[in-house]
């Protein structure tokens, strides 16, 4: 009898930095074709997405924007998959859907609300839904687009520019005529983002005083902050960006694993006055709904036709490493976009 592979939540990590151990990954007997009932679909998980807003749902916190996860339960997140059976006229088997809240199981059954069907043109493929064309490109084109408005010949500063939103703020702030300024915690990174187009780039984890690498990088200042990190090295980007200055705050991933003693405690917020600083603090769902979706996907669509985009995917195989492959991402073990591999196309179950 086929099993299908589960990844819960064994306990909430209210704060500090969870281990593998908190997370089991079990078995259990799969669903079949007969046993769907009307209107239900049987999705086979072919990519789920680790992101770092994630952690948030690790807290049992119950003040943030996005439910966290609850102890006994499987894991869920952003996914694609394959439909193998359906008892609802809204999706053939075969089809290729996306949906916010796929469960981290190797294949289960749902209602159809929550999926839609992505179409697969030509040699497109469906991980593309989660790498170029998903939330955390969007991201990127919301914060310098949408929030802080940029312009060419402007300067950009970015941190964590390696990864999922990172790749994708270095190449729209390109393609649009600015000047940009990225971060990364490895060499090989620092060079991954400068091949992507980054004028400067320098690893901030062998750089010394942050203030001053940063005066080095850019000694004519920058007009945007594009933050993913926070902590120390936002606290430096207050006193070097320019007067008028304006600030993506995106994230702060240096502070998710924090406790109450680690956490880093901004000093040099009154720049916020003094260098007449906006910040744009955002939530990149709030966007999805608003003429910025489609000006995105006609942007990106645009540049990936004419070649003037990659996008550096990070494939770990297997649901039962996706524990690990989560928590990386808080050490800067990734390089790219983070995502499952959970089963290939040509599986069935
Ligand atoms: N506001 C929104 O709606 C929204 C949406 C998506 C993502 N985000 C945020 O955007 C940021 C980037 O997300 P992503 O999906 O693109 O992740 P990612 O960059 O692909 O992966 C996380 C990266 O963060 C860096 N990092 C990890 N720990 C760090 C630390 N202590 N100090 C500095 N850097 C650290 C690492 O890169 P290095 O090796 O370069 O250090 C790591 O590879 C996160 O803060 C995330 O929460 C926000």
């Amino acid at each position: 009898m086929p099993s299908i592979t589960t990844v819960s939540l064994v306990r909430t990590v209210p704060s500090g930095s969870p281990t593998v151990d908190d997370f089991k990954v079990s078995s259990e007997p799969a669903s079949t074709k007969e046993s769907l009932k009307d209107g239900e679909i049987l999705v086979r998980t072919l990519y789920l997405s680790c992101d770092p807003y994630m952690r948030s749902r690790l807290t049992g916190r119950t003040d943030s924007y996005v439910a966290s996860f609850e102890a006994g339960k499987p894991l869920s997140g952003s996914g694609v998959g394959v439909i193998e059976a359906s008892a609802s006229p809204k999706f053939k088997e075969g089809a290729i859907v996306a949906g916010a809240d796929f469960p981290w199981k190797t294949a289960f059954t749902a209602p159809t609300n929550g999926f839609i069907e992505v179409p697969m043109p030509g040699a497109a493929q469906p991980v593309s839904v989660l790498g170029v064309l998903g939330m955390p490109s969007f991201t990127a084109y919301v914060g310098i687009v949408t929030l802080c408005q940029v312009k060419p010949g402007e300067t950009i500063l970015v941190s964590a520019a390696s990864g999922a939103v990172g790749q994708m703020v270095v190449q729209l702030a390109k393609a649009r005529g600015l000047r940009v300024i990225a971060t990364a915690g490895s060499d090989e990174k620092v060079q991954f983002v400068k091949d992507l187009g980054a004028d400067v780039a320098f690893n901030y984890k062998t750089a010394g005083d942050y203030e001053a690498a940063i005066r080095k990088a850019a000694p004519d200042g920058f007009d945007i902050y594009f933050d993913n990190v926070g902590g120390e090295f936002l606290d430096a980007v207050l006193k070097c960006i320019r007067p008028n200055g304006r600030i993506a705050e995106c994230g702060m991933i240096s502070q998710y694993n924090a406790t109450k003693e680690t956490a880093y405690g901004i000093r040099n917020l009154s720049y916020v006055v003094t260098s007449k600083i906006t910040i744009h603090g955002f939530i990149v769902r709030d966007y999805y709904t608003t003429p910025a979706y489609l000006a995105f996907i006609k942007e990106v669509s645009a540049l990936l036709k004419e070649n003037r985009l990659q996008y550096k995917l990070d494939e770990v195989v297997g649901l039962e490493n996706a524990p690990q492959g989560l928590l990386d991402l808080f050490e800067g073990k990734n390089f790219g976009k983070r995502v499952i591999k959970v089963t290939s196309r040509a599986e069935r179950l």
